[in-house]
């Protein structure tokens, strides 16, 4: 598979957007989005265009991600050139593939830990060894108990409470290893990111199918791969270049049998391929980008130079300064 040319795939973001419009919390916060979680999702492709959000996520994690957007370029810099030391382990110059792919796993393992801890204690006050299904339920979709059946089966963009509500249970099913109906914080971690637990990939499949499949005839046509990740703004428009290249990876790169589908085991294939490693992976195309001399290492000065690939923000309204206090 080539490096560098990764597209997340919309739908979580598109879904998590329906969820924010439409499901009300009592405490005034989103409930658990289940495919919220899943922004660093096996999904990749290996032609199609260049998301740079993808690589600021893998940097820099996803929720570091988000507040290096709200910094000027100058302050950008400056906390990148930091994270650089910080990289830059042996502490001699350069950034070395192996230095760069440490600091990506390092950053995903933080983001998901952070993310499972803070998840945790919110469901979890007492700080129990498990969660239960029961509590877990109830806190997240206690609020359906007072929805009539049409509120409840209401679907928006084929996604409704009721179906969130079944896909989560599902989840928590295959989470479970012990079978008690309760999660220990491992078990949890798996079940709000399961893209990194073989125990969890059928599921992910299951869930990328039902998602995808709009016609439920159980496989994904070119039309419904693409619908998931562009949608013209009007009805005539037409397709921009990136579409069109997923059109011709679709055909190339994932329906293998070439029957204008996607399959059970060509979806398999798609969103876990058994070699497919995502940090050497990003390593190496970070290097390729910035690696100005060609030595396949970088320096500081490489890095800074093309920090918008690592860290710049695409949006021009600088916000505050969100620190992060053990690192700047
Ligand atoms: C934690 O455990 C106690 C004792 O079993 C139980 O009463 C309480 O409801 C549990 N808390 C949660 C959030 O599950």
């Amino acid at each position: 598979m080539t490096t560098g040319t990764f597209v997340l795939v919309a739908a979580a973001a598109i879904i998590s957007l329906v969820a924010a419009s439409s499901i009300p919390d009592s405490n005034g916060e989103l409930p658990h989005n289940p495919l919220e979680h899943d922004s660093l999702h096996g999904k990749h492709f290996d032609a199609g265009e260049h998301n740079s959000q993808y690589d600021h996520e893998s940097f820099l994690g996803a929720d570091e991600a988000k507040k290096f957007d709200e910094l000027t370029p100058e302050e950008s810099k400056r906390r990148l050139g930091l994270i650089v030391d910080r990289i830059d382990a042996d502490k001699n110059v350069f950034i070395t593939l192996a230095e760069l792919k440490a600091w990506i796993q390092y950053t995903q393992r933080r983001y998901i830990d952070e993310d499972v801890s803070r998840i945790w204690r919110q469901h979890n006050p007492d700080n129990n060894k498990t969660i239960s299904w029961d509590v877990y339920r109830k806190s997240i979709y206690g609020f359906m108990d007072t929805l009539s059946k049409e509120e409840l089966e209401h679907e928006e963009q084929g996604i409704s409470y009721k179906s969130m509500l079944a896909r989560d249970r599902r989840r928590w099913a295959v989470a479970d290893r012990d079978l008690d109906d309760s999660l220990t914080i491992e078990e949890f971690t798996a079940f709000l990111h399961p893209e990194d637990h073989p125990t969890m990939r059928d599921v992910v499949l299951q869930e990328t199918t039902d998602d995808l499949d709009k016609d439920k005839d159980g496989k994904i046509s070119v039309d419904e791969y693409i619908g998931d990740m562009y949608r013209p703004s009007e009805p005539d428009e037409e397709e921009p270049e990136w579409v069109l290249s997923e059109r011709e990876s679709f055909s190339k790169h994932r329906d293998l049998d070439n029957d204008g589908y996607l399959t059970e085991n060509e979806i398999r294939q798609w969103i876990s391929p058994n070699d497919f490693d995502h940090a050497e992976s990003e390593a190496k195309h970070l290097i390729f980008e910035a690696d100005v001399d060609h030595d396949e290492q970088l320096t500081k000065e490489e890095i800074l130079d093309k920090y918008d690939v690592f860290v710049g923000s695409q949006v021009t309204d600088f916000g505050e300064a969100l620190a992060r206090h053990d690192e700047f």
